[in-house]
């Protein structure tokens, strides 16, 4: 059966993110933002993975590179029983891939294995791995070692063979390489040019993996044409450019149907949370920032946007912003409801 994931955004699938994208969608699977292994061991563990039972099912995304940190990570993580266990190989920052993690990493499949190995070890839960198709340049240890390019079909089946080897089932794939030296993350979510054959490829040769495919997923009728070819998409940025679409999405998934929810409802249903925040207006502002989307493209998005945008009055708190969004925007835009396939 089919699934469908919320992908990790650093800065916007926090817990009050991914809180109203439950609100949306029931049955898809929600990833948390990436969160470094050592963050884990060292942060402040609560801070960093609690999370609201609603939020289930869930997925932990960790970046690393070195494999008895990130088996100690996942050893920590285990008590807040994630629903599966993520780990980065896609991420080109230079703030990760300087360290080694992240997309560097493609180049190196036997030490992505191990570390894969290494983690499955300490969980009980799923481990899948999240990546691109490949990779152009390395900005590790630029003096010693020479540019890597690993860009080709026959690499990322490699890459795939191998991890499959070391127990992998499941693979999520961003459809564009990586350019780790020149780009900005940004940049590499826009230039390399998307190319879903490949990941379809990677189904036909491994049948038996779960494939899941990433990048530049806009609409339901896309999603219902990767179906065709794969096992799961996974959705990032439409998830906050047009989170209405999300109400639509469960429809792929096993048990599932179009959420029959108004915007009015679910600007209700955010104002029963944002009590939680009672009268903290940074708090309050945290919950609702990544909701902004939420009238893409219909009347009402520019004063849901200014309503929404701080500063907010001495003391106006979320709930009240909800409240006058609700005495304020279209009503036809408020009661509009999934378009039911
Ligand atoms: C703001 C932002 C932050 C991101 N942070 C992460 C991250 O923490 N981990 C990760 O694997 N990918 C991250 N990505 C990449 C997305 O998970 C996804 O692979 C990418 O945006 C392509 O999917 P899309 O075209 O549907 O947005 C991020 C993307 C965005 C826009």
């Amino acid at each position: 059966m089919s699934r469908i994931s919320i992908a990790p955004m650093v800065d916007i699938t926090d817990r009050h993110f991914r809180y109203f994208c439950r609100i949306l969608t029931k049955k898809s699977i929600l990833y948390t933002e990436m969160i470094t292994s050592s963050a884990i061991i060292h942060g402040d563990r609560n801070k960093l993975l609690d999370f609201h039972p609603f939020e289930k099912p869930l997925a932990l995304q960790i970046a690393g590179c070195d494999k008895e940190e990130i088996a100690e990570a996942v050893k920590i993580a285990e008590d807040w029983d994630y629903d599966e266990i993520n780990l980065n190989v896609g991420c080109p920052s230079d703030r990760v891939s300087g360290n080694q993690m992240g997309a560097v990493l493609m180049a190196y499949p036997e030490l992505v294995a191990e570390i894969v190995q290494a983690m499955k070890r300490e969980t009980r839960k799923p481990v899948t791995v999240k990546h691109r198709i490949g990779i152009d340049g390395t900005n590790i240890l630029p003096d010693s070692l020479p540019r890597v390019v690993f860009d080709k079909y026959e690499d990322l089946e490699h890459f795939v063979k191998v991890l499959s080897e070391a127990g992998v089932s499941h693979f999520i794939i961003h459809a564009r390489i990586a350019i780790l030296e020149g780009l900005s993350p940004k940049e590499n979510r826009e230039i390399p040019p998307l190319r879903y054959e490949e990941v379809y490829r990677i189904k036909e040769r491994f049948p038996e993996l779960f494939i899941e495919i990433n990048g530049g997923i806009k609409t339901i009728e896309s999603i219902r044409e990767h179906l065709k070819h794969v096992d799961g998409a996974m959705l990032g940025r439409i998830a906050y450019e047009n989170p209405f679409m999300l109400t639509e999405v469960d429809q792929f998934v096993e048990g599932g149907e179009v959420n029959n929810i108004s915007r009015r409802e679910i600007i209700e249903k955010l104002m029963d949370y944002v009590e939680l925040f009672g009268k903290d207006q940074k708090m309050g502002y945290h919950a609702l920032k990544n909701t902004l989307g939420l009238f893409h493209n219909k009347r009402g998005s520019r004063i849901w946007r200014q309503l929404l945008t701080p500063p907010w009055e001495d003391g106006i708190y979320a709930k009240d912003v909800l409240k006058k969004a609700l005495e304020t925007l279209p009503e036809e835009v408020l009661d509009e409801r999934p378009i039911a396939y």
